[in-house]
């Protein structure tokens, strides 16, 4: 161990050295990122392996770099401290590096954390890579950037398996997206009922910049077939390398093919977050990024999509990323009376929400009676999926009957098509003796369609999408 490891409490082990021990791990931070594409055909050709490489004059782009939007963020700085963490050691994650500051939402296996509020404020609009919030159903796959393959199969005139050499012979798209997961804030939740489900705090919630091939171009380079009849749906179905529980099938899940293929929507193959190769946890060495659709969607490890007339049938499309009505109060009758197949109660964009971060619950705030005009400043972020702006964010301290309206910063600039695919931050001062006399500080936003958070949580069986008023007690110690 080194002087990283002491800091956690001997529980943490160095990343250097023990990483070097796996040959599947040097793949995974050997391939130098950003080369360009190839050409004209013939690069992609050679390198292939002749296996499954694109043929001469299938090349669909000629080479660039990535097409970003004009920004002005930079990559979150890498933060330092990860590696293995004996918690790990038992399991077959014993080889995934981790931040030891991600809180483990139940038990140690899968690994599920969250960074503390605190963290994600203190990085702001970039999520250091190590920092994200992770959701994993089941051990992460061990995977080889060289061998891996994408099969894409279904309706369409050319189905092809795809190396990761290929993918890279794609036209790249490099852009920010804050990811959140249907469960973030459904600790909050467990006050209205016993729901199912892990229990997240207002964290499973992180924004980076992804990078990788669009998921439209590929999917037109393989004669991607749409629906003809008017009302007809065509779905891709996307599964990833994870063996998981039960009967060993793997993660998988669908989106509408019409999201596919709109190239507003931006849904991506990722190779890329923040800059570098993807890590084992965030879905190494291939995941999709489905921009303003909860993050459930945005399949890691990813190893086949078909397009389908049919949803996918994956046990945790339909397990999962759901929210059924309130009625609906047990697992056994879920499933018993058919409410969890039905495609009215699938998760796809993600609701308008927002917290505060400061003051943090359990911060204690010194306040000087004696100067009157000091002020306070109230903090915290908000989003909303379908790449809608949030337009309007207000603070109340008298339990919602009047509302301090809020000055709104968005770091990213809205895509060309016009959406905001990433995160806000809000702020409003406040007088302190205003703060001092009241007893809760409340927080609702508003998207551009004046969607808002309702007053109150609507308690449902999987725990999703809670967006009622993020809330914070005032207790004065006199
Ligand atoms: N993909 C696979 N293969 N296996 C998984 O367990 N979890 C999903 C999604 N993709 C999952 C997956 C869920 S529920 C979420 S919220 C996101 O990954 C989380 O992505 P992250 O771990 O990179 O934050």
């Amino acid at each position: 161990t080194d002087a990283r490891a002491s800091s956690f409490n001997g529980q943490h082990i160095a990343a250097d050295e023990t990483f070097s021990s796996s040959a599947e791990y040097r793949d995974y931070d050997g391939p130098v990122m950003l080369r360009e594409p190839a050409v004209d055909g013939r690069e992609a050709d050679e390198d292939s392996n002749g296996e499954v490489g694109l043929q001469r004059g299938e090349i669909i782009s000629t080479s660039r770099d990535f097409e970003e939007e004009e920004e002005l963020w930079q990559f979150p700085p890498k933060v330092s401290g990860l590696g293995l963490d004996r918690r790990d050691l038992a399991t077959d994650d014993k080889w995934v590096p981790r931040h030891p500051d991600l809180i483990r939402i139940k038990g140690f296996h899968p690994f599920n954390g969250e960074p503390p509020l605190s963290t994600l404020m203190h990085f702001g609009f970039l999520t250091p890579t190590s920092l994200h919030f992770v959701r994993n159903h089941g051990a992460v796959p061990q995977a080889g950037w060289e061998s891996w393959t994408i099969e894409i199969t279904g309706l369409m005139t050319k189905p092809k398996k795809f190396t990761m050499r290929d993918l890279l012979c794609f036209p790249s798209r490099r852009l920010p997206v804050t990811l959140m997961c249907s469960g973030n804030r459904s600790k909050e939740l467990s006050k209205g009922g016993k729901s199912l489900g892990l229990k997240w705090g207002p964290g499973a919630v992180s924004t980076s910049v992804w990078g990788g091939a669009r998921l439209c171009d590929v999917l037109q380079h393989c004669g991607v077939l749409m629906p003809k009849k008017r009302g007809v749906q065509y779905f891709v179905c996307c599964s990833g390398a994870d063996k998981l529980a039960p009967s060993s099938s793997s993660y998988g899940t669908s989106i509408p093919l019409e999201v596919a293929m709109d190239e507003s929507r931006d849904v991506l193959l990722a190779y890329e977050q923040n800059g570098d190769l993807l890590t084992p946890d965030h879905g190494f060495p291939v995941r999709l990024i489905v921009p303003g659709f909860t993050g459930g969607r945005s399949v890691k490890w990813l190893n086949k999509i078909e397009i389908s007339a049919e949803q996918s049938d994956s046990y945790y499309h339909l397990h999962d990323n759901r929210m059924l009505p309130s009625q609906v109060q047990d697992l056994d009758t879920a499933i018993s009376e058919g409410w969890m197949s039905r495609p009215e109660f699938v998760i796809n964009e993600m609701n308008v929400n927002s917290v505060i971060c400061t003051p943090a619950h359990s911060q204690t705030l010194t306040i000087d009676p004696s100067n009157e005009d000091a002020a306070y400043s109230i903090t915290g972020y908000a989003y909303s999926g379908t790449g809608k702006k949030i337009g309007r964010v207000e603070v109340s301290l008298d339990g919602g009957k009047t509302w301090k309206f809020c000055s709104v910063g968005y770091p990213a600039q809205p895509t060309k098509h016009g959406m905001y695919w990433s995160w806000c931050f809000w702020e409003t001062r406040v007088d302190v003796m205003e703060l001092v006399e009241s007893s809760e500080i409340v927080v609702r936003a508003w998207d551009s369609a004046m969607n808002t958070q309702p007053e109150n949580s609507s308690w449902n069986l999987l725990g999703n999408m809670n967006n009622c008023w993020y809330r914070v007690k005032i207790h004065r110690d006199d």
